[in-house]
């Protein structure tokens, strides 16, 4: 959307109107620059810079070890290519859990610091008092439920979360708690599909989905997952629209192979 020749920013008013209308939401993660205004001009709704930063960009196992900082040097990096998607930062573990006081210091931080549009916090009934604090300071709040990956220690498996009865039902009820607490959107990960539409119904936010079905009022990836940067993770949820990873290595298989052969530069390449 280009109002006099300026691009409308998406924000949370844009979302919920989406919502009213029935418009799926597109978002996909983004970590760099670069990324980031590829993703933007592409006509995405919002960027997520995600603690997932952790697992594609840092090489870690979970996205435990990310720090506060380094998700504010990703996300001041995002902001740089963007100019009409909604981004969202993850408050990384830790930062946003021990109260809300030190919650709301830390998402004002990500403010401040990046220039982004929003947070992003896991949890559900116990984060109710930290979603008050920081939407009462005007930081808007995204949510995250289902398999929430910072519990992936008490979870023990990244297996669907909520099968049974007892564990939907929890879900719902924190679902409200958080919405309730004045979340924004809310993100639902790896649930049945039938329990995504049901809170998508649910709720008056946007519902946005990662292996929680089409019914979701909005669907977010893993940008490296999408374009197939990723190698051993091939969940179900995932749809690869790029062998990127394959075409990286040949590309740099090439240009080792042109330097070795002395192919590479050429007298047009040389000044
Ligand atoms: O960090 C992340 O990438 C996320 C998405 C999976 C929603 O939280």
């Amino acid at each position: 959307m280009s109002v006099g020749g300026e691009v409308r920013r998406v924000t949370t008013k844009t979302l919920a109107k989406m919502k009213e209308l029935g418009e799926p939401i597109a978002m996909l993660t983004a970590y760099d620059f670069t990324t980031a205004r590829l993703v933007d001009r592409a006509g995405i709704d919002m960027i997520l810079v995600g603690d997932s930063a952790a697992n594609v960009f840092c090489g870690h196992e979970t996205t435990l070890p990310i720090t506060l900082d380094q998700m504010i040097y990703h996300a001041q990096a995002v902001i740089r290519g963007v100019q009409r998607a909604m981004v969202v930062v993850d408050l990384p573990f830790l930062s946003f859990q021990v109260d809300p006081k030190e919650a709301l210091r830390n998402a004002g931080r990500i403010m401040k610091e990046t220039g982004a549009a929003a947070v992003k916090l896991e949890g559900g009934r116990e984060m109710v008092e930290t979603v008050h604090k920081i939407v009462a300071a005007g930081i808007p709040v995204m949510g995250h439920l289902g398999l929430t990956p910072q519990s992936i220690n008490q979870f023990g498996t990244y297996q669907v979360r909520a099968k049974s009865e007892t564990e939907a039902q929890r879900l719902i009820e924190d679902a409200k708690a958080v919405c309730d607490a004045g979340c924004f959107a809310l993100v639902l990960e790896k649930i049945p599909a039938t329990l995504g539409a049901e809170v998508s119904e649910l709720l008056p936010i946007p519902t946005i989905g990662i292996g929680a079905g089409p019914q979701c009022d909005g669907q977010v990836l893993v940008v490296n997952d999408l374009l197939g940067l990723t190698e051993s993770f091939h969940p179900r949820f995932v749809r690869r629209y790029l062998e990127l990873g394959a075409q990286i290595q040949e590309a740099v298989s090439q240009f080792v192979q042109d330097v070795r052969k002395r192919r590479f530069p050429t007298q047009d390449e040389s000044y």
